[in-house]
């Protein structure tokens, strides 16, 4: 995994000028937006608030009507692109076994068999699916797919994970085991940016926080701040969960 503090010294993920609209109406507006330091990010926010747009944005799933991302300072090429990874709510995975859906990710990386198969197997073990090799993907529970998604993703060695509510349709359990995996990718050097719309789950995760409503952020800061001391009087209402979309 590259180490973004000795890279250069932009910030990785630059937004400037970013606009959305559809039939008239703007959905996402997001002026200027620098995500730096380690992460994770949390992008936080009510239904509605543009947490999805922003994330494809970022990874250049869509183009926005107007303005530019960069990451490291460069513009989204299909080069910075194949350094990001991205998980989604629903699981994609391939119709195979387990440990298929993990070799198809690491042969795109031209490794020996050898190395795909030691990688595989600690890739098995970090998701905890080692006795799951075998087992069609399709077969596994929501939180097994989910974690065999975030390890395919780990797979490509992106630089960057975007995660787009991984957990929203996962028990208490399977959410702390997503969330387990998610810090420790980011405690080992990967740059996590993730969205949700759970308070807790953002409290939980996040050093940072891009706080959306109306696609607009509204406010950025430092996790530890802004859920001590919210400088707007609708972030104070959306914590205490009394925004309504
Ligand atoms: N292709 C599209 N055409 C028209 N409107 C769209 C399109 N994509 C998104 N929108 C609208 O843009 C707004 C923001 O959508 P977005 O999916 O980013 O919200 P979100 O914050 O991710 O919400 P949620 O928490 O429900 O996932 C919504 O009002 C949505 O209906
Ligand atoms: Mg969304």
């Amino acid at each position: 995994m590259r180490d973004f503090s000795v890279m250069t010294d932009h910030p990785i993920l630059s937004v400037r000028g970013l606009s959305i609209a559809r039939d008239g109406k703007a959905l996402l507006g997001v002026d200027h937006l620098d995500l730096d330091g380690p992460g994770p990010t949390i992008i936080l926010g009510p239904n509605g608030a543009g947490k999805s747009l922003l994330l494809r944005c970022l990874h250049g799933l869509i183009t926005p009507d107007r303005g530019t991302v960069t990451q490291g300072g460069q513009t989204l090429t299909d080069q910075v692109r194949a350094g990001q990874a991205m998980v989604f709510q629903r699981p994609v995975l391939l119709r195979r076994s387990v440990a298929g859906n993990l070799d198809f990710v690491l042969r795109r990386r031209g490794l020996s068999r050898a190395a795909r198969k030691t990688e595989c197997e600690g890739l098995l073990a970090q998701g905890g699916l080692e006795d799951k090799a075998r087992q069609s993907a399709r077969s596994l529970s929501g939180g097994e797919a989910q974690r065999l998604a975030i390890l395919r993703a780990l797979a490509c060695k992106p630089s960057v994970l975007f995660l787009d509510e991984p957990t929203s349709a996962l028990d208490p359990q399977a959410t702390q085991e997503i969330e387990q995996m998610v810090l420790r990718a980011s405690d080992q050097g990967l740059r996590v940016v993730m969205v949700t719309h759970d308070i807790g789950q953002a409290r939980r995760l996040a050093r940072d926080v891009v706080m959306m409503h109306g696609g607009r952020v509204v406010e950025q800061g430092l996790a530890a701040q802004m859920f001590a001391a919210p400088e707007n009087g609708m972030i104070r209402r959306f914590l205490s969960g009394g925004l309504m979309v």
